[in-house]
């Protein structure tokens, strides 16, 4: 099992897929709540005292009122972007609220075409901009695929394996990535 338990799954986008794909699945874990930006500090704190290790909070695609608090509530803002000029584009103005959040993030390229060079060119125009994540996460049916089945790509078996090692390779790197963060953080404070 790669991931911590438990985790929680928090839907904060107004469009509620995350919420709805929880709602139809039918084991009970990851747990999956939706939450408005205004009350994220006590769903937080609720999920703490119930012994939750870890929240994954997805937030609206857009800065919408509210984006700011979902962000100053985080402790790692992690920006997903497509190899493509919009998407690279739509990442250049996001950032500006990451930033002004000050909290430690990453920047992992998804839906990544095969061989590529596009995904080579976004990697660095990506990386003048934070840190990047190594895995890149590719173009896979196994995506839609596990929207419409109510499954994580790691639920399907042998069947879609490649997706499902992409996710974990990319989820060890984060799980590093963020724990390097917060030791340079605590080193700080204590400083
Ligand atoms: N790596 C991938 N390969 C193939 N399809 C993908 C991949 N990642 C996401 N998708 C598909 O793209 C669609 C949108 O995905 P997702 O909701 O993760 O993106 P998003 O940027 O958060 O979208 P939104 O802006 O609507 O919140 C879904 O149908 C999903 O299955
Ligand atoms: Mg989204």
């Amino acid at each position: 099992m790669p991931f911590e338990n438990p985790i929680s799954l928090v839907d904060a986008d107004p469009q509620g897929t995350v919420a709805a794909w929880g709602a139809s699945r039918t084991v009970p874990h990851p747990f999956v709540a939706k939450v408005d930006p205004s009350t994220i500090k006590n769903l937080l704190c609720a999920a703490r005292n119930e012994g939750y290790t870890l929240v994954i909070l997805d937030c609206p695609p857009h800065a919408v009122a509210g984006t700011a608090t979902l962000l100053a509530a985080a402790d790692h803002i992690v920006m997903p972007c497509q190899p493509t000029m919009p998407d690279l584009a739509a990442t250049q103005r996001a950032m500006l609220l990451t930033v002004a959040s000050g909290k430690p993030f990453s920047l992992v390229i998804n839906r990544a075409p095969a061989h590529a060079r596009e995904v080579t060119q976004a990697q660095q125009a990506l990386e003048s901009a934070g840190v990047v994540s190594p895995v890149t996460i590719g173009d896979r049916r196994a995506f839609s695929r596990a929207l419409t089945d109510s499954l994580a790509v790691t639920e399907f078996g042998r069947e879609d394996e490649k997706a499902a090692l992409e996710v974990v390779r990319y989820w060890n790197w984060l799980d590093q990535h963020m724990q390097m963060e917060d030791s340079k953080w605590q080193l700080k404070e204590a400083a």
